[in-house]
């Protein structure tokens, strides 16, 4: 048995994480769930946004569900998903985004965005002075192998074959420069059977709108893959489709790649698809491949018989599409 840490939190976190909860419970026998708070829920609480307890269940489990959270305007506030992301050293997030609905007169996109997770411009270290502040930026050795490592172990397990490396170095010259000599570094030495890419972060955002089939898979610093893997999940429908998961050495959180949209919560208008796809890479991660790919075959059902969601123009809500997929998944609903 697999134990998973289940962190709901806020918004329409807990609605999307309980139908992605439902949809693994029916899909496979190895799972057991632990439940264990986060965000403002847990402020109200415990008073913090991630309780000493919350962290220690997360260490303990085999791997962890995440919702949402709702950031506070407050100074005392610092995002728990990224002190739970240093905390546990998941120095990869991984985004696969793919269309599940084509969308008339918008390209296909079937990419694998591998994003260093732990320092760049998250470093978080902000200084003030007379004339105002000054952000410092770490790209280190140390995570550039670590993450190209990751990329191509990751391509090869997935049957992915070229990586673009992804940067700014003819302006940041020593740092993302740094990024990119450790790329071609490490493709040189151990990148027989993958095909090396490289370009620069402006003009990736502008040919994943353009020209998305021209990416395989892409390995690039912390923030050009958030703002990156946004740009590749409007491309292909929007956030509502995109999992996303934090992995390192021994632990990993899975999560939907959208926020916890606290205008359209408890309306049961939220689209689970994203946590639910969470879900099978969480469980493609413990092992369990088979169930993972049950599951994505059931939502894939869902789409490919010309249902919508309510995000996109249709009438199913959340439940509604939780049923669906439940019913896709039953013995022989599959074809
Ligand atoms: C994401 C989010 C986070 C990030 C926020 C919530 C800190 O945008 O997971 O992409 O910037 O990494
Ligand atoms: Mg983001």
């Amino acid at each position: 048995m697999k134990r998973v840490c289940v962190l709901p939190g806020d918004g329409i976190g807990p609605e999307v994480v309980s139908s992605a909860v439902k949809v693994l419970e029916a899909a496979s026998d190895e799972l057991e769930f632990v439940h264990a708070d986060i965000g403002r829920t847990a402020y109200e609480r415990h008073g913090s946004y991630l309780p000493g307890d919350t962290l220690k269940t997360m260490r303990e489990c085999d791997s962890c569900l995440f919702g949402a959270v709702t950031t506070v305007e407050s100074a005392d506030y610092s995002s728990p998903v990224l002190t739970f992301r240093k905390e546990l050293d998941l120095y990869a997030n991984v985004r696969p985004v793919r269309n599940l609905v084509k969308i008339s007169g918008r390209s296909p996109i079937d990419v694998v965005i591998v994003r260093e997770n732990t320092e760049g411009m998250y470093t978080q270290n902000e200084v003030f002075d007379d004339i105002g502040v000054t952000t410092m930026r770490r790209v280190s050795r140390k995570a550039s192998e670590r993450i190209v490592g990751f990329a191509m172990r990751y391509a090869r397990a997935n049957g992915r074959r070229r990586i673009t490396c992804v940067h700014k170095s003819n302006v940041l010259k020593a740092s993302d420069g740094l990024f990119a000599s450790t790329f071609r570094e490490l493709m040189a030495s151990g990148g027989i059977g993958l095909e090396a890419d490289e370009q620069l972060v402006d003009s990736c955002a502008l040919k994943l709108v353009t020209e998305p089939s021209a990416f395989d898979m892409i390995v690039t610093l912390n923030l050009y893959g958030d703002i990156l893997s946004d740009v590749a999940a409007g491309v292909a429908g929007g956030l509502g489709f995109a999992p996303s998961g934090n992995i390192g050495d021994k632990h990993s959180v899975f999560e939907p790649a959208h926020g916890s949209a606290p205008d359209i919560a408890g309306r049961g208008v939220a689209n689970p698809t994203a946590a639910i796809l969470a879900g099978s890479m969480m469980l493609r991660h413990l092992g369990l491949s088979e169930d993972a790919g049950r599951i994505e075959g059931a939502v894939m059902q869902f789409y490919s018989s010309g249902h919508l969601t309510a995000d996109l123009g249709g009438r199913h809500g959340s439940d509604s599409f939780t049923e669906h997929v439940l019913r896709n998944l039953r013995p022989g609903a599959q074809h």
